[in-house]
């Protein structure tokens, strides 16, 4: 199963497992990462799932659709080039071992 690491805006880390197809948003949910708030379940409608994703794992993502892009100019915290939504990103082989950090607010 795919690992994906989460690193809070205070540097603490937490590593979880989920089986392929999981988002990293439903990852957080599942292991009660609470810098994840995802009001909208997934549906792209809140950008409160939003997360800085770090190298190499940020230029393994799929291009973001035009809605992520859209919703990412929403953010609370700051946008960046590493920004992206992660009720977005799907776990599978190719990004085992992802890790993203959480913005200091999501609300
Ligand atoms: S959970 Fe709402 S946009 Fe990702």
């Amino acid at each position: 199963m795919p690992k994906v690491t989460f690193v809070t805006h205070d540097g603490v880390t937490k590593t979880v497992e989920e089986p392929d197809g999981v988002s990293v948003m439903q990852a957080a949910q599942n292991a009660g990462i609470g810098g994840i708030v995802a009001e909208c379940g997934g549906s792209m409608m809140c950008a409160t799932c939003h997360v800085y994703v770090a190298e190499p794992w940020l230029s393994k993502l799929p291009d973001m659709t035009a809605t992520e892009s859209e919703m990412l100019t929403m953010t609370v915290s700051e946008r960046k080039p590493s920004s992206r939504l992660s009720c977005q990103i799907v776990l599978g082989a190719a990004l085992d071992g992802i890790t993203v950090e959480l913005p200091e607010k999501q609300i």
